[in-house]
């Protein structure tokens, strides 16, 4: 009880959710997570780059339907149906057999995609929306402030079109994070998860080949989600802010909330330790409550955030020589 709370002005048992994963891609997983003590759960992200190559792959081993045009329309069409069908009947089951909140996950390349599928998973019973916006920079001709009004565009147009709340997850790559957090925080944004984690590569030495990086987080990853979620909150940002990224136990997630986060997001700690380990979370949050007499997450969320603290989130340089390494 004492873990109760609200994000997205949805109510939570626990602030702890479980993050887009693979862990939320189906209903069986989803249950675990619930009967551990998640207090909600983002489902894994519907991508229309992934509908996008599945159609294209499709086309490939038909060859018949190529040469007819229409045909072609037919089975793009049936195809993306067929995959946001999938989507959809998974909220649906979701909603039957759990009573925690069910945010669904959109990540689109093309703006009329991001409304129309949000929609239809906004009609399939979602609670909530997140927007998984991703929009590679690697392009040297396209300036940032373009990138930056695409994410704001994205996020107006969905809005216009869902009367769900929405979120916005983001990756830390901006010259000015707390700018982009304001701007969609006034473009509409209920809630801002920070930060995504994107896929890495890495190389193999021997093979000399580029090669996938390590898809798990590590627990010192979480130190710029602190710094951010602290330096929003005592900026006095007005959405819910989701911290995300190297979250790991539960005195990460008390470390979160005392810097000001409404919710946390946990992903790569259940890869390594299993859903139950939620329990556990659960469980080390009430404990630390406890012995610091705290009744309720309000009562302590965001009180590390005096102007001494922020001095310190702010600091980027070692300025003095001798520092003590631990
Ligand atoms: C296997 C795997 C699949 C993921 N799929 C998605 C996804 O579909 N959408 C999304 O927004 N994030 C996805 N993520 C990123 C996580 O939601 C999370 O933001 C990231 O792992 C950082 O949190 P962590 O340190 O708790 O793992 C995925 C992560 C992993 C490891």
């Amino acid at each position: 009880m004492k873990l109760r709370t609200t994000y997205l002005g949805l109510e939570l048992k626990s602030p702890v959710v479980v993050s887009s994963s693979t862990l939320t891609g189906s209903v069986e997983s989803i249950k675990q997570c619930a009967a551990a003590g998640a207090g909600a759960v983002v489902l894994k992200s519907i991508f229309e780059e992934q509908i996008l190559s599945d159609i294209k792959r499709e086309e490939g081993y038909t060859d018949i339907y190529n040469s007819y045009f229409e045909a072609q329309e037919y089975l793009n069409t049936f195809m993306r149906g067929n995959e946001i069908d999938i989507y959809v009947k998974l909220i649906q089951e979701a909603k039957k057999v759990v009573d925690i909140p069910i945010i669904a996950s959109v990540n689109c390349t093309s703006k009329g995609e991001w409304i129309s599928i949000a929609r239809e998973l906004q009609d399939a019973g979602a609670d909530a929306i997140e927007l998984n916006i991703a929009i590679p920079a690697f392009d040297r001709d396209i300036c940032a402030r373009d990138i930056e009004n695409e994410y704001i565009s994205v996020l107006e147009e969905v809005k216009k079109n869902l009367n769900i709340p929405i979120s916005v997850k983001i990756g830390d790559h901006f010259s000015n994070i707390s700018r982009m957090a304001f701007n969609l925080s006034k473009a509409g944004a209920k809630g801002l998860v920070l930060f995504n984690r994107f896929y890495n590569p890495d190389i193999n030495i021997e093979k000399m080949k580029v090669v996938p990086g390590n898809s798990i987080s590590t627990r010192e990853e979480n130190s710029n989600t602190l710094r951010w979620i602290s330096l929003l909150s005592s900026q006095g940002i007005p959405c819910e802010l989701s911290a995300s990224k190297g979250v790991y136990t539960g005195e990460d997630v008390v470390k979160q909330i005392l810097a000001g986060a409404k919710t946390v997001q946990v992903c790569s700690t259940l890869y390594r330790n299993g859903i139950d380990y939620i329990k556990q979370i659960n469980a080390d949050v009430e404990a630390w409550m406890e012995r610091h007499n705290f009744n309720d997450v309000e009562s302590f969320r965001g009180i590390v955030n005096k102007k001494e603290d922020i001095k310190v989130v702010e600091r980027l340089q070692y300025l003095r020589r001798n520092y003590d390494l631990h």
